[in-house]
């Protein structure tokens, strides 16, 4: 029997992970005033480079004394540069509950060769972080976007702590509220919630992650695009836009064209809203159907961006290939690209929700999902 297709389609199918859907404005002419071909240090280059990080801090809420960097190697090279200069001067702890936090412990107990406490979770829970000792170095993701579960707030992380917290938010800055007080160092990119380019990384130290740099020598190499101290000083240059290396100036530009497009739909909050409602649409489908369900168990940690599905109807034979024909079915029909699960995580979905992302096309999605499940039903019997 064939199943009937939904009358409408989503204008924008592009729900993938990252890279992201560009900004609902977006069109390559907007980056015209790019500083191309020339040098990224000569006044036009740094004055951008200056304005990207600035802006940053003024969208997000980032506290003056804090420093903000532009990066190498997108949020994993912020977040290699992080791990391998400031660990190893007291006890590491590694938090993970998905993939990009396993690699972070893979890194840390396997290359660096750190006596780490490890605590993991299973994909779609999390590590209970009353059970974490704020005295050590922490390194966690605050938003799994693999698994689809997030830090619901800063609460556990005591203020007096003596370690440091070295937090991947990648797949959060932009879409949750992130507590600077909590966080020593935090890491994201560009391709993620605001759709930009990817390339670089931007990582934000605290006063407390500064004073470490400038005491603490590692005690092994840093090759030169992790140094971030010269003399046992802050080299502050990478810190007001002079790059360690030479960035992309189109990457720059389309950075500074997704901030400016996040103002004008009311900043921080207003992104966070966009998320939220884009993600309450597919919770709100979820919840009404019984062959579906979010892979994070508890409410509280649902991820307002990459939004992890599960099937959980008994009529599936074989859930991986069931997911990846359903998956399939979709892109064919070009009305969702790229919401297959990672490939480490669980069989299921993913579909992204953050802010670049309009609601009417999360909307027009949907139903379009109903009609793939139905249809790959009917094909397996
Ligand atoms: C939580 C998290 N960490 C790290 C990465 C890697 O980011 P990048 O490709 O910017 O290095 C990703 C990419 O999806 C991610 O979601």
């Amino acid at each position: 029997m064939a199943i009937e297709q939904p009358a409408t389609r989503p204008a924008n199918p592009r729900f993938s992970s990252g890279p992201c859907a560009k900004i609902p404005t977006f069109e390559l002419n907007k980056l015209a005033d790019a500083a191309l071909g020339r040098s990224h240090r000569a006044a036009i280059g740094k004055a951008k480079l200056k304005a990207a990080i600035e802006e940053t801090r003024e969208l997000l809420g980032v506290p003056a004394d804090y420093k903000i960097g532009i990066v190498p190697a997108s949020d994993t090279g912020a977040m290699e540069m992080a791990m391998w200069s400031l660990l190893g001067a007291r006890k590491a702890e590694m938090v993970a509950w998905e993939s990009f936090g396993a690699g972070w412990v893979t890194d840390v107990v396997k290359q660096l060769k750190l006596d780490a406490e490890v605590k993991t979770a299973d994909y779609g829970e999390i590590v209970d972080f009353a059970t974490i000792d704020f005295n050590n170095d922490v390194v966690f993701t605050w938003n799994g976007t693999t698994s689809g579960v997030r830090v619901p707030n800063g609460d556990a992380i005591p203020a007096d702590r003596e370690g440091l917290t070295i937090c991947d938010a990648t797949s959060a800055a932009f879409a949750m509220d992130l507590p600077w007080d909590k966080l020593d160092v935090t890491t994201f990119s560009w391709q993620k919630v605001l759709g930009g380019e990817a390339a670089h990384g931007v990582l934000i130290l605290s006063p407390r992650a500064v004073e470490r740099l400038e005491s603490y020598t590692p005690a092994w190499p840093l090759p030169k695009i992790f140094r971030m101290t010269k003399g046992g000083k802050l080299i502050e240059g990478i810190f007001t836009g002079a790059t360690i290396n030479t960035p992309s100036m189109l990457a720059v530009e389309d950075y500074l064209v997704a901030l400016d497009w996040a103002r004008s739909v009311g900043g921080l909050q207003g992104l966070i809203a966009r998320a939220e409602a884009n993600a309450k649409a597919v919770w709100d489908f979820c919840e009404t159907r019984d062959w579906i369900d979010n892979l994070a168990v508890d409410a509280a940690t649902r991820s307002n961006t990459s939004v992890c599905l599960k099937f959980t109807d008994d009529r599936i034979q074989d859930g991986a290939a069931f997911a990846k024909a359903v998956a399939k079915r979709l892109e064919n029909e070009g009305v969702a690209l790229d919401i297959g699960a990672y490939r480490d995580a669980p069989a299921g979905l993913r579909i992204w929700c953050g802010g670049t992302v309009e609601t009417a096309d999360v909307e027009a999605m949907l139903p379009w999902l109903e009609w793939a499940f139905n249809a790959e039903i009917d094909a397996q019997a």
